[in-house]
């Protein structure tokens, strides 16, 4: 049914397209065309609309996915950003859970990486150093002496081609990315898939190839605040990290390299714990991380979709599943939000911990850890994981 249906979508707005570039001899009468274009904005599965040009130019589309059920997820080609997100509470009242701008010159000038995917290396390398075959890189080191999310024009700035998407429910994203951009190696062609499901559920599917031996760590940034209010912080949200262990960072953030078991700290939320309940203890990684932004090593480590974490906000009974195909997952929860950035849609700014993010990724500084699980992908491999954070209401 589903599939007959996507199909009729996708009819309608091919029909819909061709109406509009082919206006001439397509044999249908004005009235027609008018019927049909009706038929499109009335489901409204997928729209497109300009989003303005950065300072460089170029310009931003914005994308609109809606599901069945009426959620609705906005996402830029400025950095494949995830701009708004729109899921009930349980009194079925649809809200923005992610945080955002109103504007692409608030995403090119101040962007805590709100929304973005991020690459070609998500989270930390140290000192922006690695060795490949013998051969040394050196990356931007734009976070202290280390390299942050891919250098200074990470994945998360730069411009995302759309296709025409594979079915009624998806868009798909690709960037290429040169040999030698930010110090990384090899061409590597990287394709994000965002799927918008019935079922509440949304979809962010990887892949890459390279043509010469490179690193790879692609992840999503997005801020969620599941109370559908910006104003609130997020310390009451209870979560669960289906993990037994993490990694204890050094005071720039670094793993050491000890896989640390949870059990008795601040950083065990193997059970539902509000974020809030310990975040200020007194514990040497917190006070490193000025909170939570570690990187929790996943129980389930597998190539398969697995459980990752969980995020329940109990006032707007909304209620947030992550499962991925990663290893890891980073927690990060806001810390450097200041109560400067203006909120999307609203007179407020974000304060700290207004938002937090679960990245789902490998570990940081993999590449200088011969410990943790590899990131290197070789030319005739294909770089493939997925990551849903599935919503519904309890
Ligand atoms: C990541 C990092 C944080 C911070 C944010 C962006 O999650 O782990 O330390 O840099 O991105 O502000």
């Amino acid at each position: 049914m589903k599939k007959i249906k996507h199909t009729v979508y996708f009819l309608c707005l091919f029909s819909f397209l061709f109406s509009l570039t082919n206006c001439k001899g397509d044999g249908k009468s004005d009235k027609e065309k008018e019927e049909l274009t009706t038929t499109v904005s009335e489901i409204d599965f997928l729209t497109k609309e300009d989003y303005g040009t950065t300072a460089d130019g170029e310009k931003v589309e914005q994308y609109t996915l809606t599901n069945e059920a009426g959620m609705e997820v906005k996402i830029i080609t400025y950095g494949g950003r995830i701009t708004s997100l729109k899921v009930p509470n349980k009194n079925n009242e649809f809200e923005d859970v992610v945080l955002g701008f109103d504007s692409i010159s608030q995403y090119t000038s101040d962007h805590p990486y709100f929304g973005a995917l991020i690459g070609r290396y998500g989270n930390r390398i140290a000192g922006g150093k690695f060795s490949l075959d013998g051969e040394d890189y050196q990356l931007p080191q734009n976070d202290g002496e280390n390299s942050l999310h891919g250098g200074d024009k990470g994945f998360d700035k730069v411009i995302w081609t759309a296709k025409l998407p594979s079915d009624s429910t998806s868009l798909v994203l690709n960037y290429k990315s040169k040999d030698g951009e930010m110090g990384y190696p090899g061409n590597l062609d990287v394709t994000v898939t965002y799927t918008l499901n019935d079922d509440n559920s949304l979809d962010v599917a990887y892949e890459a190839e390279t043509d010469k031996k490179t690193i790879v760590n692609l992840t999503q940034h997005a801020y969620f605040n599941l109370t559908g209010d910006f104003n609130k912080t997020i310390l009451d949200h209870e979560v669960v990290l289906n993990a037994d262990e993490f990694l204890p960072v050094d005071e720039t953030l670094i793993p050491t390299g000890e896989l640390r078991s949870v059990e008795g700290t601040p950083f065990d939320f193997t059970e539902a714990k509000k974020v809030g309940k310990e975040i200020e203890a007194e514990n040497e990684q917190l006070e490193l991380g000025l909170g939570y932004d570690h990187c929790w090593v996943l129980n389930d480590q597998s190539d398969d979709m697995h459980f990752a974490a969980s995020a329940y906000d109990p006032e707007s009974g909304r209620f947030l599943e992550v499962s991925t195909t990663e290893p890891g997952i980073q927690f990060y929860t806001g810390n450097f939000l200041d109560g400067t950035l203006p909120q999307q849609g609203g007179e407020g700014t974000y304060a700290q911990r207004s938002g937090f993010c679960l990245e789902t990724q490998h570990y940081p500084d993999s590449p200088n850890q011969e410990k943790f699980p590899s990131v290197v992908l070789n030319p005739g491999e294909k770089y493939s994981t997925k990551t849903s954070f599935k919503f519904s209401v309890k």
